[in-house]
């Protein structure tokens, strides 16, 4: 019989890191029978049906609808609707990755059902329990039986948390399995020449972190930084929803309207990844950019305290600047003044960390926790 596993999916990030994993799960139909769940957390179009069609993802098996609401009452809505799923279904095990709300209330939900628990890019850390995301990797790790590892610190991080050593796996990167296979179709979008853009000529602008966004002060010094460097350097700001809505209830999307920094819709996978790889630079607070700039070889200055990543800054192309402005105005300087450094990639981060998920997935005894 084949192992029935569920791939459970909810918001923007989780996408592309599933659907190199359905399609290594779906080339040995005879060892697993992997289905999708979505959770719904993410709704529209743009965040989240452009990219089941450019993943060439199949549409969820089954979708719970929950759209959004408070961490609790979000959190809470996915695990309602996801135990009757799991009662229904009686998978072999619940598979769910990287760290935000639809992946803690699935794998609550599983390790009290006694469903085993596979988490994919476990281990990752930033130190600061202020991320709802750092609660996140920490419960849905104690939970997992196999924990899938992107970076060596992961395996640091679980080892010192007391995990047993042979839940750990170090596999590399899945987010990096769907960039390596997009990449042809990425290099022939050219989405700078679509906005007017010269390649190398502009810089790329991500703000999505609750800590960054919310909070009006840190939003208007952000933006007064954002409007200082798009003096220097053209910026494109592909601005998530709670981002716009911030910046239209703050005026600050007047602000920015009259600067060089041009606020545009989330754009899909392959625009996006487009995009940043003809840019000169890439300021985000995003988890996954860092790493996928890293893969493309362009400079990524990140606007948090802390990364849970930090392969991205000793390996890769990542610095982290913090929200000071003028420290953001300052790195972005010495990137656009200092020759481009040799490339280097992350152990492992090589397009067939999928396939070893499966490889092991298919050789284990599951059993939970
Ligand atoms: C979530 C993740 C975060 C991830 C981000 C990627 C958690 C705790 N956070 O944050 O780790 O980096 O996704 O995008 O899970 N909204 C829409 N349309 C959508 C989705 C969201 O308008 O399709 C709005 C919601 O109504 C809400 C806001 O955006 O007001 C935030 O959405 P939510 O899913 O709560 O968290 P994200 O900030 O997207």
């Amino acid at each position: 019989m084949p192992r029935k596993i569920l791939c459970v999916v909810g918001a923007r990030p989780n996408f592309m890191k599933v659907a190199p994993l359905l399609t290594a799960f779906r080339r040995r139909p005879e060892t697993f029978d992997a289905k999708l769940i979505h959770t719904g957390q993410h709704y529209d179009a743009v965040m989240s049906d452009v990219f089941f069609e450019q993943l060439g993802m199949p549409a969820p098996d089954i979708h719970l609808g929950v759209g959004p609401g408070s961490h609790a009452a979000q959190t809470a809505r996915i695990m309602v609707a996801f135990e009757e799923i799991v009662t229904e279904q009686k998978p072999d095990l619940v598979l769910v990755v990287g760290d935000v709300n639809s992946t803690i209330a699935a794998a609550i939900v599983s390790a009290k059902a006694g469903i085993p628990l596979a988490h994919v890019e476990a281990g990752l850390r930033s130190f600061d329990r202020r991320m709802p995301e750092e609660i996140n990797r920490i419960v849905t790790d104690a939970l997992a039986s196999y924990l899938f590892v992107t970076e060596e610190s992961g395996v640091e991080n679980l080892a010192h948390e007391g995990a047993d050593p042979t839940r750990i796996f170090l596999v590399g990167n899945v987010m990096i399995d769907t960039l390596d296979a997009l990449l042809p179709r990425i290099r022939e979008r050219h989405m700078a020449a679509e906005l007017g853009l010269e390649a190398g000529s502009y810089g790329v602008v991500t703000l999505h972190r609750p800590s960054n966004v919310d909070d009006e002060p840190t939003l208007a010094r952000l933006v007064g930084a954002l409007e200082r460097i798009g003096s220097r350097l053209p910026l494109v700001f592909p601005a998530h929803p709670r981002t716009r809505e911030r910046l239209a209830r703050n005026g600050l999307d007047k602000k920015l309207a009259s600067s060089s920094v041009r606020v545009v819709e989330p754009l899909p996978y392959v625009e996006f990844i487009s995009l940043v790889s003809e840019s000169r630079l890439v300021l985000t607070d995003s988890g996954g950019i860092q790493e996928e700039s890293t893969m493309l070889g362009i400079p990524c200055l990140t606007l948090r305290e802390s990364t849970e990543r930090p392969i991205t800054i000793s390996v890769g192309t990542n610095k982290l600047v913090g929200v000071d402005p003028e420290a953001a105005v300052d790195a972005v300087e010495a990137v656009l003044s200092a020759p481009r450094g040799e490339l280097s990639y992350p152990p492992l981060w090589d397009g067939h960390a999928a396939e070893r998920i499966a490889e092991i997935l298919s050789g284990v005894e599951l059993r939970p926790l």
